[in-house]
């Protein structure tokens, strides 16, 4: 795509209809139809796309404090407009995205009352999005009790969805028909005959989460997760809730390759974002969680000087950026979640940050911070400047950090407007110390990379270290074959695969639950612009071959497509390298053995690729033998329909080179 198609447009005229009192906006090729209809029982909204309903007649509105209804107005204008943009990403997925859509903005009074709320709607070509705007008034705050706005779904939906019970997020996400669902999480994917949507929010900044409660058999209804008090959210007007949002498309590809979320973003606030450098790393971490070593000093302290020198040796011979050092500062004996004073200027004395970060320096290589919270938010708060100046002072410009805790300060949930304005103000204060974030425990993201892109990765997954020690045995292998169509549709992941070992002395009961070509085909698959290759030095020094594929593998791209998926099934997902001619290609499978054929459409016609190919062998098998994988190379066109042999739990992981 060419700069000079880098252009804004805003013209009137998509209002096809605004007789009575229904309201109509159309997405701009025409497909999906947004209804509006306002009648004396409430305002509900319908959506339908070429071929079906997709949306039944959904009511919209809140509870207000004292129970004040939000639920009926009058209309006192519309208006509508178009917008056709194409921007460039600081990162991402796509180094493009074009942000096309048809908006309609409905003005409404408070039915018999003095409230004024807006609905900004937006119909793309790939689903649609709505926010309820409270402009400024004479009321200037408002206490939110309730949401009431509803997604009524066709009867035959079958949901993969995430139980709103799992802490962190970090639960599975599984098959149902709607009848059948607890209140859930967002992202929640809809499986349809031949069509898939997915509904979540956009840029989620001063406002509850909002989770979905089933109402009836076909309907999910906004919960709002609110303060301890009960209170949903405390709103100062003007004030523009979060994006509810719906993508619609034909195949669960469609879903991953859509970027509506991004667009209901607010545009880059950070003026100079070239600190904000996608980036692979090794860490003191995973011999953690295998309990070779520990966070707090003892005799086996894995955040040693000499232990992380070890760990910069070895990502400096083999050009990988980045080290995370877990357990470097005091306050990690015994339960450590109940420390309520982590400091984050105060390494133990087996640690000498100096000295790591002039040897870091001098080899090239970024430390990683780490800031475990304990989800003590104020303790944290109260500490952020010296933190990140300390940061700054050792010159470490990427920090995770961390909320185990099931409340925040024993009292609020993360999901909760406390939790959000949390999370907001350290990426913002990062921001000022060009630093970046990998925050883990999260609120569920909402796109908000676009506007603030030094916030990099973030857990609220179900990632790699539930394999090292669950109760449950690890997360089995169908798992990283829905991620990409549920969790991952909010955003970037810091799962942290990258397993070449599957020895696990010390929990026996639990394993990773693949084979290792699959933890190479997971690089592609799984999007972060933060990737770890979270086993041991020693691990990969012992399968140097294969480990050639995470040194080669971008975290940054240009292009994405997904030549093959069944949901829970398997995956493949290529991408091309923003900073090279090269493509890569992830094909994962469930636990099911399986030969496919990819169509290798994606690369460039009349042009020569080598393909060097990381297989599983053909006696792998994730549980009996995982570390079977073959390497090969062979020439491929555009022509060409390459065929994977994928073990039970298996992947292929594939790079091309432009010849
Ligand atoms: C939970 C994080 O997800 C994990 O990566 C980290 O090692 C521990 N907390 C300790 O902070
Ligand atoms: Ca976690």
């Amino acid at each position: 795509m060419k700069l000079n198609q880098l252009l804004a447009v805003t013209a009137a005229g998509v209002l096809t209809a605004c007789s009575s009192n229904v309201t109509e906006v159309k997405s701009p090729d025409g497909t999906i139809k947004f209804n509006l209809d306002n009648t004396e029982s409430g305002l509900t909204y319908t959506v339908s796309d070429s071929e079906t309903v997709v949306v039944s007649p959904s009511r919209l509105g809140f509870v207000l404090a004292d129970g004040e209804m939000l639920d009926k107005f009058d209309i006192k204008s519309t208006a509508t407009s178009s917008h056709d943009e194409t921007w460039e990403t600081t990162w991402g997925e796509s180094r493009f995205v074009r942000d096309n859509y048809n908006q309609l903005t409905v003005e409404m009074q408070q039915r018999g009352g003095d409230l004024l709320v807006n609905l900004e709607v937006r119909v793309f070509d790939d689903g649609f999005g709505y926010r309820y705007v409270f402009p400024e008034q004479q009321r200037d705050s408002l206490v939110v009790m309730e949401e009431l706005t509803e997604f009524k779904l066709p009867a035959e939906s079958q949901a993969w969805a995430m139980s709103a019970e799992n802490a962190y997020l970090e639960g599975y996400f599984n098959k149902s028909s709607l009848a059948e669902l607890d209140t859930i999480r967002t992202p929640v994917t809809i499986e349809l005959p031949g069509k898939y949507l997915a509904i979540h929010e956009a840029a989620l900044t001063d406002f509850p989460k909002m989770n979905l409660m089933r109402t009836d058999d076909v309907t999910l209804r906004s919960q709002l997760v609110p303060w301890s008090n009960g209170v949903a959210a405390y709103v100062a007007t003007p004030f523009a809730t979060p994006w509810r949002f719906m993508i619609i498309g034909d195949e669960p590809g469609d879903l991953v390759t859509s970027y509506l979320m991004l667009n209901l973003n607010e545009p880059c606030a950070i003026a100079d974002a070239s600190f904000c450098k996608p980036m692979k790393y090794l860490g003191v971490w995973w011999e953690m969680h295998l309990f070779k070593t520990y966070w707090y000093k003892c005799d086996r302290h894995g955040a040693t000087t000499e232990n992380v020198k070890r760990y910069i040796d070895f990502v400096a011979e083999h050009g990988i950026p980045g080290v995370l050092v877990e357990g470097w500062n005091k306050g990690w004996e015994g339960h450590w979640p109940a420390n309520e004073h982590f400091s984050f200027t105060d390494p133990y004395d087996d640690y000498d940050i100096d000295e790591l970060s002039r040897y870091a320096q001098e080899k090239g290589v970024e430390l990683i911070m780490h800031h475990e919270t304990g989800a003590w938010t104020k303790n944290y708060e109260a500490q952020l400047d010296t933190a990140y100046q300390y940061m700054n002072d050792h010159n470490i410009h990427n920090v995770k950090t961390g909320y185990v805790n099931l409340l925040m300060d024993g009292k609020e949930d993360h999901s909760s407007q406390y939790g959000v304005r949390h999370y907001r103000k350290v990426i913002e204060t990062a921001a000022k110390y060009t630093s970046n974030i990998d925050n883990h425990e999260p609120v569920m993201p909402t796109g908000l990379q676009r506007t603030y892109p030094n916030l990099m990765t973030q857990e609220g997954v179900r990632g790699q270290e539930h394999s090292a020690w669950d109760q449950d045995g690890g997360n089995p292998p169908y798992h990283t074959v829905v991620m990409p169509f549920t969790r991952g549709l909010a955003g970037p992941m810091d799962f942290t695969f990258g397993t070449f070992n599957y020895d696990n002395p010390n929990s026996p009961h639990a394993r990773v639950q693949t084979t290792l070509a699959k933890e190479l085909a997971l690089y592609v698959i799984i999007y972060s612009p933060m990737q770890m290759a979270s086993d041991l030095p020693e691990n990969y020094a012992a399968h140097l071959d294969a480990f050639q594929f995470i040194k080669d593998v971008p975290v940054d791209w240009d292009e994405t497509v997904v030549p093959a998926a069944v949901i829970g099934d398997y995956v493949a997902i290529a991408r091309k390298d923003r900073n090279s001619t090269d493509w890569y290609l992830g094909v994962a499978t469930d636990e099911e053995a399986r030969q496919l054929d990819i169509p290798l459409d994606f690369l460039d016609a009349d042009a020569e690729y080598t393909a060097q190919i990381y297989a599983d062998a053909p006696d792998a098998d994730w549980q009996s033998n995982p570390t079977a994988y073959v390497i090969t190379e062979q020439t491929v066109t555009a022509e060409d329909i390459l065929p994977v042999k994928l073990a039970a739990g298996g992947g292929t992981a594939v790079r091309f080179i432009k010849k």
